[in-house]
């Protein structure tokens, strides 16, 4: 059976370049790989007086996270960090605490930006938020998408061949790693 990957764009955007990279993911995939792509929409703001009695949202969230098999972040990068919908989203997941959802998960990071860097900021600081909380973190291959401004056309399909194949190798990468930790 395919293996379940929770995708969380960084971005609440409706024409989110990072939304239309995970939807171009989502096709590409092998079919060892399902993935199950989400934005933060509807994830209320983490406040630690909620944790007693966490929202709907959260649980649901936290639950989506532990029945996968591991998780992928495609991130736009706001001012040389990541998005605070996408920190949001990650504090949530992350608690209670000892017990973050996305603990033991296979995780990839891409990151991606219309600019010239490619989001690496971004992605520098999801590695430096998630190994307290996260499963084991995949080094290579390493994926900071450039000039993405064009690479889909009106209906949002990717049209950038170059794209297409750098992502291609990722998901192929990523399909090895999971299977990896999974078993
Ligand atoms: C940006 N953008 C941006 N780009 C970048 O490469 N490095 C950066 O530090 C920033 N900072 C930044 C801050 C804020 C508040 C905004 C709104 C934008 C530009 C950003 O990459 C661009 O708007 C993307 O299109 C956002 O990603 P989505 O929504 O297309 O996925």
């Amino acid at each position: 059976m395919a293996h379940t990957i929770v995708t969380i764009v960084g971005s609440l955007r409706k024409e989110s370049f990072s939304l239309k990279i995970a939807n171009a993911m989502a096709k590409l995939a092998p079919s060892s790989l399902k993935l199950d792509v989400m934005t933060p929409h509807g994830i209320s703001n983490f406040n630690q007086d909620l944790e007693a009695s966490p929202p709907a949202d959260w649980v649901a969230f936290r639950e989506r996270l532990q029945k996968s098999n591991g998780v992928l972040f495609v991130t736009p990068e706001y001012n040389r960090s990541i998005p605070g919908v996408l920190k949001n989203a990650i504090d949530v997941a992350s608690r209670p605490y000892g017990k973050s959802s996305l603990l033991g998960k296979p995780t990839g990071i891409v990151a991606n930006s219309p600019g010239a860097l490619g989001g690496v900021a971004a992605a520098k600081h999801l590695q430096n938020i998630l190994p307290g909380i996260s499963g084991p973190i995949m080094g290579q291959p390493e994926i900071y998408l450039n000039g993405v401004g064009d690479a889909f056309n009106d209906k949002g399909e990717l049209v950038k061949e170059a794209l297409q194949k750098v992502l291609e190798q990722y998901l192929a990468a990523f399909a090895a790693f999971v299977e990896k930790q999974n078993g």
